[in-house]
């Protein structure tokens, strides 16, 4: 039966080769031509699809997307830094704005900036909604990204498939609702300062996954068996998880990793040098992706010897330019977000806080002076890029020279790969929720070797 639907779909995009909206999106606003453009009345709440589409809203509500306003980091970061910042830095004022063509694209189209804050109950708080999706029908430009979607609300519902009726809406197919681009124009962003702050799509793209055209919608929105609305017969649909580094489950073993010493047997003085291969086997971009300023994905190897005595082992420098951003430090950072906090003299925090010698899978964000930053809107470079591609396997490398109170016997030594969506320090700084800084793990295995006399 699954057959049927996808023969049915492939024969739509067979058919329909050209996205059906092409006249129409000649004449509809774009990026920041669409500020201002609609009225909040031109959408649907998502409350008005859940009567039928009971299912796909229950999934949506618990994804990210439906929060992407509301959520309280969302809420910290664009009231606290983006809007004062903007404020008073003229190159970053188009932010104020800016932050909500993707956050809370109704309130943009609306030209309602900044919006109400999310306790006030506006309908700024829909977030990236249903109706917000289903009205996309294409993008303008030659690059997805910072919002530059093409949105036509009213009675049509565009979908991924062609034939289907409602007696609520028109629908019509679009392959856009089948393809990246449609992620990509809020999944790709540009800094005001012209640097790729975003690429998640970009990624995608220039990886092994778009050759064999695994989309974005394989892995967070699969297909299964179900109905899409109450009323509907059984088909072949897209669960609306849009699970992402929030889920545990989509973060758990995302990244394999197996180690081995160079040597099993070492002499109570000896050095042993344990690899780690790590292979980034389930992302179908970087590890990590997306929001990069803020994420601290690294690798952490202990070892416990047989009196039970517990040692970190440092990593090995490997002597590339910029690594110093890729082991983990004590050093301060941050320092610019002392202009919106409206602190002169701001020392910065630390820039990790996870203890030093530690490996980090990272991309660094620099402003214009140069110095590390979370703000992705002040980022006017970035530095070296370490994170994990797509299919891509990494080694690194521990050379452990025995400490001399080593414990003779059996010494088990594990390598972890720790996930933050948020560095301690600026979680702390900003008074963001704990479960965002909270240390999700990937993956972890083992090895042993004796310790003899
Ligand atoms: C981030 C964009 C996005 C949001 C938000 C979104 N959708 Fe979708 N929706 C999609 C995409 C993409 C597909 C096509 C998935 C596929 O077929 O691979 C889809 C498919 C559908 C379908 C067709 C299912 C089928 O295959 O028959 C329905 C119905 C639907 N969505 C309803 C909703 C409702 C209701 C909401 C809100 C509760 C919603 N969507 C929110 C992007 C979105
Ligand atoms: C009164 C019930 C009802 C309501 C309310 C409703 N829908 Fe639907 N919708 C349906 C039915 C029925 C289908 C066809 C499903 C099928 O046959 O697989 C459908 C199909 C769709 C499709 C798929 C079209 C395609 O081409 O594959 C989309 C997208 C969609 N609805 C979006 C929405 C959105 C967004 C809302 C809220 C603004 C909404 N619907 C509200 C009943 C409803
Ligand atoms: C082969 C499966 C696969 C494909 C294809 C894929 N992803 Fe992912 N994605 C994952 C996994 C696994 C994670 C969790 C690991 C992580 O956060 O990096 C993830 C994480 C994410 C995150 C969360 C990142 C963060 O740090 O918050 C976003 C956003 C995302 N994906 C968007 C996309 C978009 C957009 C596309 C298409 C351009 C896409 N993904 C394609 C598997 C996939
Ligand atoms: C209108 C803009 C927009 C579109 C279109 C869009 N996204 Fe998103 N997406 C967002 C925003 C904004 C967030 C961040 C929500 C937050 O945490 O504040 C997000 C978050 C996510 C996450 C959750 C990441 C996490 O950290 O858990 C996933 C997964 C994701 N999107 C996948 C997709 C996929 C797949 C598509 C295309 C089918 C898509 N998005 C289309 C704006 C969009
Ligand atoms: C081009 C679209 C776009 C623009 C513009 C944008 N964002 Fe986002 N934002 C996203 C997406 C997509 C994600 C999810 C990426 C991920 O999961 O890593 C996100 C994630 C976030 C997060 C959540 C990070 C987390 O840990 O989950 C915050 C906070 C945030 N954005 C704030 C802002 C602020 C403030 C601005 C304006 C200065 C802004 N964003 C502008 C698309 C955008």
């Amino acid at each position: 039966m699954p057959v049927r639907g996808t023969l049915t779909l492939l024969l739509g995009i067979l058919c329909l080769g050209h996205l059906p909206g092409l006249a129409a999106s000649q004449t509809l606003p774009a990026g920041e031509e669409a500020l201002g453009s609609k009225s909040y009345d031109d959408y649907e709440t998502p409350a008005r699809c859940r009567s039928c589409h009971t299912d796909l809203f229950r999934q949506w509500e618990q994804s990210m997307m439906a929060q992407a306003y509301t959520h309280h980091w969302d809420e910290i970061e664009y009231f606290q830094l983006a809007v004062p910042h903007a404020q008073r830095d003229p190159q970053l004022a188009e932010v104020e704005a800016g932050c909500n063509g993707c956050h809370a694209p109704l309130a943009y189209w609306a030209g309602d900036v900044p919006p109400p804050r999310p306790e006030e109950g506006s309908r700024a708080n829909e977030s990236v909604s249903c109706d917000v999706c289903h009205t996309l029908i294409g993008y303008r430009g030659e690059v997805p990204h910072n919002y530059n979607h093409i949105s036509r609300p009213g009675r049509v519902k565009v979908g991924p498939k062609p034939g289907k009726s409602s007696p609520h809406h028109d629908t019509e197919f679009n392959r856009f609702m089948l393809q990246t681009e449609l992620c990509g124009t809020c999944h790709n962003e540009k800094s005001p300062f012209d640097v790729w702050v975003k690429s998640t799509q970009l990624e995608w793209q220039e990886g092994p996954y778009s050759r064999e055209g695994v989309r974005c919608h394989d892995c967070h929105a699969p297909r299964a068996w179900a109905r899409s609305a109450s009323m509907a017969e059984p088909d072949s649909v897209g669960q609306h998880l849009f699970h992402g580094a929030h889920s545990i489950s989509k973060l758990s073993g995302a990244v394999e990793l197996r180690m081995h010493p160079d040597v099993r047997e070492v002499e109570f003085d000896g050095t042993v040098v344990f690899s780690v291969q790590l292979f980034n086997a389930k992302a179908g971009h970087k590890i990590p992706t997306g929001s990069v300023e803020d994420r601290l994905v690294w690798l952490e190897v202990t070892a416990i010897d047989a009196a039970g005595q517990s040692y970190v082992l440092p990593v090995d420098e490997k002597g590339f330019s910029g690594e110093a951003y890729t082991i983990s430090s004590d050093v301060l950072a941050y320092q610019d977000l002392g202009v919106p906090l409206d602190r002169p003299d701001f020392p910065g925090v630390q820039r990790d806080g996870i203890g030093a010698g530690h490996r980090i899978f990272r991309m660094p964000y620099f402003d214009p002076q140069g110095r590390m930053t979370i703000m992705q809107w002040n980022t006017a470079s970035l530095g070296v890029d370490y994170r994990l591609g797509p299919r891509e396997t990494r080694i690194e490398t521990f050379t452990w020279v025995l400490p001399p109170e080593i414990a003779l016997g059996r010494v088990t030594v594990e390598a972890r790969l720790n996930y933050q969506k948020l560095m301690t320090p600026v979680a702390e700084l900003l008074e963001v929720p704990e479960e965002e800084s909270e240390v999700v793990m990937i993956n972890r295995t083992r090895t042993s070797i004796e310790v003899y006399d």
